[in-house]
């Protein structure tokens, strides 16, 4: 059985006839050609390199099927950057060595975009909102530290630029 859908990603519309079985992580990946997004277990949820926003909540987009997004608004790691310019959490990840092979990265990043709505440096806080993403290469520290960095740069930031972050991005 197959249903019309239309998802928006990155502020763009995705629409779309899909099989009622077609996995969320498929449809941005095949249907949107949205790469950035990962597949690094058997979409099954338990590596978290799919992990997306939908709705500005992090979800692995393998446990979720494509009409159960219908009309949501869906962030990908392609709409991190804005205009270009890297996401804060993006910079301290490259100034901070918070990747090796990257292919977590995506999904650890929008599952930090969220975590940094409320931003924090407890370490157990940090470890925990990043709890659903294995990184097999970096042992956590590197990443640990990234978002340190990050929680620095947020609160350097402009009040206003800080808002912008986490605006539904057609609002930006
Ligand atoms: S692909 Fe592994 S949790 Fe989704
Ligand atoms: S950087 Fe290689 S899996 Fe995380």
């Amino acid at each position: 059985m197959s249903t019309q859908i239309e998802i928006t990603i990155n502020g763009d519309r995705y629409q779309g006839t899909v099989e009622n079985r077609t996995l969320l992580v498929d449809f941005i990946r095949e249907t949107a050609e949205l790469t950035g997004t990962h597949v690094g277990c058997a979409s099954e949820g338990r590596c978290g390199a799919c992990t997306v926003l939908m709705n500005g909540e992090a979800v692995k987009s393998c446990l979720l099927l494509a009409v159960q997004a219908d009309g949501f608004e869906v962030q990908t790691i392609e709409g991190l950057a804005n205009n270009g310019k890297l996401h804060p959490l993006q910079e301290a990840f490259w100034e901070n060595h918070g990747l090796q092979c990257g292919y977590c990265t995506p999904g650890m990043l929008m599952a930090l975009s969220e975590f940094l709505k409320n931003p924090s440096r407890d370490e157990h806080e940090i470890r925990t909102a990043m709890s659903g993403v294995l990184c097999p290469c970096t042992g956590y520290v590197h990443i640990v530290d990234s978002v340190k960095a990050a929680v620095d740069k947020l609160e350097a930031m402009d009040p206003h630029d800080r808002e912008q972050l986490f605006a539904p991005i057609g609002e930006v």
